[in-house]
């Protein structure tokens, strides 16, 4: 399955809109491994969700408590759910335990929860910062 950049998924902060853009990139070599069942590569993007996430999501809730963003807290929660599933997989690679409903979960989340994140919680904290 190929995953790709739309362009209304634009929040307008250069910054953050690039990061996601690499994300996406990472999103669509995911789910080619999770297809190939190439656990190389499987790893390796693992491994850049965990960069992504702390940094990412720290750049987003930087600039939502720096602007007193009135959805902090419920945003955050997103985030933390996220990372968590980031933690879990990680955790069962490092324990060789992986399953394939895992992957398949991951890829999923990665898809549908990153389309959605972005395109109303993070588009709803640019348009009320800008
Ligand atoms: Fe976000």
């Amino acid at each position: 399955m190929k995953v790709k950049w739309e362009d209304d998924l634009l929040t307008g902060i250069g910054i953050i809109d690039d990061q996601h853009k690499k994300l996406f990139a990472r999103i669509s070599s995911f789910t080619e491994a999770v297809e190939q069942q190439d656990y190389e590569a499987i790893e390796d993007t693992v491994n850049y969700l965990i960069g992504y996430s702390i940094q990412h999501f720290g750049a987003e809730e930087l600039l939502m408590i720096r602007n007193g963003y009135d959805d902090f807290k419920r945003h955050r929660e997103e985030h933390s759910w996220f990372i968590n599933k980031v933690y879990d997989l990680h955790k069962s690679l490092l324990k060789k335990e992986i399953s394939q409903e895992q992957l398949n979960e991951m890829r999923d989340i990665l898809i549908n929860w990153t389309i959605h994140h972005i395109k109303v919680s993070d588009k709803r904290i640019f348009s009320h910062i800008r």
